[in-house]
């Protein structure tokens, strides 16, 4: 018997690519009105069973045990939801937030709020979403009353708040992050790349961005030097970084204290992935990108999360750094393929997002164990 969220995930596939071929704003407007109703009903299903992976695809990371190689991307579950549905699913980590020192309602325009496209043929989306969520304080407590399941680890997605003056964001953001190391997470990601909102770099010029340096010294001073526990920070960047900023990036990070980097985020290049777009969705595309811009997820983007993660294995293991360091791969993930490729290049962690959803629809509540499945197949034909 099938949940009530799988049964409407299952529909929706059905209909999907007939009604992103109604007029475009009214597509953005049905799919930026319901998404939020979706994740929430799927956020508070309750898997039958329990699927706990094989052994062999376990890791120990920063002392910490990952089940499984593949997790959810941050943006999914914004307030803390969803931890018992991903648990009991399979996933490696749960990842909440991104959450920001105030609450934020999000980006609207032309009377949509929160701005949403798929592109179903594509493989792809848009968002516009502007960072939405209940602020650090209401999340890190949501959180401290999980009860963890061995193996799939808790973190926490921070940014500091867009629109609030450099030095007040600073402190918002690592009060932040004391109250999450306080609420018990495993581990830390700092969201340096939304696009949906001022002040977050696309670090795609081969330059530092003297802002960027300033927040990580601030972090490092304020909290990564304090920390009372072994607690790992990861710092995300978008899939629009220029490739020659990688060792730039690594040893900032590295330098700093950091204990990873994730690649990455959301792009904006639109002319760049244009030809990735079905044509039956090109009109949909084109309507979302003139009027909200935003930032593309999906397929798109699976060649240049590989490059920029395979970039940073290798001068990572030119520069050994001193303290444990690890690579994680956002963007595009939607295959047992392309987990594979990431084990293969030695990239520590997966996320997905856009792809997470295509097999929900098609495998519900097993989409872990269903994807695991195949990824043991090609590990063990290797
Ligand atoms: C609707 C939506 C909301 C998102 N919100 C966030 C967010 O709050 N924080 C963040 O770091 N990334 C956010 N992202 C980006 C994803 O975490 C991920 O980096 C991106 O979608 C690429 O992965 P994918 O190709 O698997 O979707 C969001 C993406 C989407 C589609």
């Amino acid at each position: 018997m099938k949940t009530l969220p799988e049964i409407l995930a299952r529909a929706d596939k059905v209909f999907r690519p007939l009604t992103v071929s109604m007029p475009a704003k009214a597509t953005v407007a049905l799919y930026s009105a319901n998404r939020k109703h979706f994740i929430n009903k799927i956020a508070n299903d309750y898997p039958r069973y329990n699927y706990n992976p094989p052994e062999e695809l376990s890791r120990i990371m920063w002392d910490i045990r990952f089940r499984s190689p593949l997790f959810n991307a941050a943006g999914m579950f914004k307030n803390g939801e969803g931890y018992p549905l991903v648990a009991r699913q399979g996933a490696g980590a749960y990842l909440a937030g991104t959450t920001t020192g105030s609450p934020r309602k999000g980006n609207k325009k032309n009377n949509i709020y929160q701005p949403f496209a798929p592109y179903p043929r594509s493989k792809a989306a848009s968002n516009w979403l502007g960072l939405p969520n209940e602020g650090h304080g209401v999340v890190a407590e949501r959180l401290s009353e999980l009860d963890k399941i061995n193996g799939c680890p808790i973190g926490a997605s921070v940014s500091a708040s867009p629109g609030e003056h450099e030095k007040v964001a600073l402190v918002e953001l690592t009060q932040g992050m004391n109250l999450y190391e306080k609420a018990g997470v495993d581990f830390i990601e700092l969201n340096e790349s939304c696009p949906n909102v001022p002040s977050h770099g696309i670090t795609s010029t081969a330059v530092l961005d003297d802002q960027l340096v300033n927040r990580c010294e601030y972090i490092f001073h304020t909290f990564l030097q304090k920390r009372k526990r072994r607690l790992p920070v990861i710092v995300k960047f978008s899939n629009d970084t220029h490739i020659t900023m990688v060792p730039l990036l690594i040893d900032l990070l590295v330098t700093l204290g950091f204990d990873g980097i994730n690649f990455g985020n959301t792009s904006t290049s639109y002319k760049q992935y244009e030809p990735y777009i079905h044509p039956s969705e090109k009109k949909l595309y084109e309507y979302f990108v003139s009027n909200f811009g935003g930032g593309l997820s999906g397929k798109p983007l699976l060649s240049s999360s590989l490059s920029l993660c395979t970039a940073s294995v290798d001068y990572l293991r030119e520069h050994l750094p001193k303290h444990e360091f690890h690579v994680i791969r956002t963007g595009g993930i939607e295959t047992p393929e392309d987990v594979h490729a990431s084990e293969h290049a030695g990239i520590s962690l997966n996320q997905w997002y856009t792809g997470y959803f295509e097999n929900y629809s098609h495998t519900g509540n097993d989409v872990y164990q269903k994807f695991y499945e195949k990824l043991l197949l090609l590990e063990q034909q290797q």
